[in-house]
């Protein structure tokens, strides 16, 4: 049988990232006492008050179809919460309901980018983005950001890369996996190369509201000139701790979202109201069990970089933002990916490997901060150990 295009241009962006990660579970599975490092899903429980919400609205019949964009409900407490944070009314209309960031970058490239245009992104990058570009036919541009400066997008880096074909800058902030926040002053020189090429603006905020330090988070969203051409993308996964919600959204111009909706609407028709209520009720509320959360990612990391710190060999960066860490091994002689097999093979600890998210990350490892803190110094202790043997 033929198969449609899309499936060729897919095909191997997917598990090969993940062997390292999928050797461990394997060997987990056989009884062997792994730490995994791995995976960016919270250990942290969820608010037990959101669950309570969610079955609470199931119960009361919250299981009808719902609205195409979403629930108004939902889109009023969006409007609230990026209101407050641009300080400028953000309204119902510029927002749509999705299952997840992920499902939201899907349905913001297939709205903006046609077969053979131009996507610009740092690298490297969130593991699915040259999948989401590859699957609207569209080109991802990987720009090296430097593992020495922060990881941070210089805008004449970014300046180099764009041709006549150029359609979109995807952007994450704050980064998985290197961790680096934009700064406003950072989002306004880039943007300004935007507005000059007339570029979309896709934005992935899903660690928006993990921050470290003095870090502030900002967004292209809130630069009132940039507004019309920025796409975010975010959800709750992260914030509060539910990625099997699915429960995300764009915030977009009117006139995207108008674009966008059926583009969704034909995969979709609608979302669970039952979750969106759930989401409603968790952007509305204050969780300080979430505060503690955020605190202890924090701590995991500052710990973790001070452990490293007596190597000779390996080094890690606090991040300004996000759940991960980079390991730096490139002192080691040895890649990332090979790095990251014999951690697994000789001290059971499993990471990422950097070159997963593109060539940008060689020679270094992407640790999750989502392990106890003593599991955390016991892996750092494993890791230098490894590290001071090659
Ligand atoms: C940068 C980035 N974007 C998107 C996602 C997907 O998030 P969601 O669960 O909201 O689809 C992840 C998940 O790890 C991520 O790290």
């Amino acid at each position: 049988m033929k198969f449609a295009k899309v499936t060729a241009r897919l095909d191997g962006l997917g598990s090969e990232k993940w062997a390292v990660h999928i050797e461990g579970r394997r060997r987990a599975a056989l009884g062997e006492r792994m730490i995994f490092l791995s995976i960016g899903e919270p250990d942290a429980p969820p608010p037990q008050a959101i669950l309570d919400e969610a079955d609470r609205q199931m119960r009361a019949g919250r299981l009808r179809y719902a609205e195409g964009r979403g629930e108004i409900n939902v889109r009023r407490s969006l409007a609230r919460l990026y209101t407050r944070q641009t300080g400028r009314a953000i309204h119902e209309n510029q927002f749509i309901y999705l299952p997840g960031t992920q499902t939201a970058l899907y349905a913001a490239m297939m709205t903006v980018v046609d077969e053979g245009e131009e996507v610009l992104m740092a690298d490297p990058y969130y593991a699915t983005y040259e999948g989401v570009i590859a699957a609207a036919g569209g080109i991802p541009v990987p720009i090296r950001v430097d593992p020495d400066h922060g990881f941070h997008l210089k805008a004449r880096d970014v300046e180099k890369a764009i041709t006549p074909k150029t359609r979109a800058l995807l952007m994450n902030t704050p980064s998985n996996p290197t961790g680096a926040v934009f700064t406003r002053a950072e989002i306004e020189k880039i943007g300004k190369l935007c507005e000059a090429h007339d570029l979309w603006i896709i934005s992935d905020e899903v660690y928006a509201t993990l921050t470290y330090g003095n870090t502030v988070f900002a967004s292209p969203f809130d630069v009132p000139e940039l507004e019309k051409r920025t796409i975010v993308v975010s959800s709750i996964s992260k914030s509060h701790a539910l990625p099997g919600f699915r429960c995300g959204w764009i915030a977009a111009s009117p006139e995207f979202c108008d674009r966008c909706i059926p583009v969704t609407e034909t995969m979709l028709f609608g979302s669970q109201p039952f979750l969106e209520d759930a989401m409603a009720f968790a952007l509305d509320t204050h969780f300080p069990e979430l505060d503690a959360m955020k605190r202890a990612y924090e701590e995991r990391a500052r710990a973790l970089v001070k452990a490293l710190a007596g190597s000779h060999r390996v080094s890690a960066r606090m991040p300004e933002g996000g759940m991960f860490v980079m390991v730096d091994v490139r002192k080691t002689g040895l890649s990332g990916e090979a790095f990251a097999w014999r951690l697994l093979e000789e001290e059971n600890v499993v990471t990422m490997p950097g070159e997963s998210f593109g060539a940008g990350g060689s020679g270094h490892l992407r640790v999750a901060l989502t392990v106890s803190a003593e599991e955390m110094a016991e892996a750092c202790k494993r890791i230098a150990r490894l590290a001071e043997r090659i």
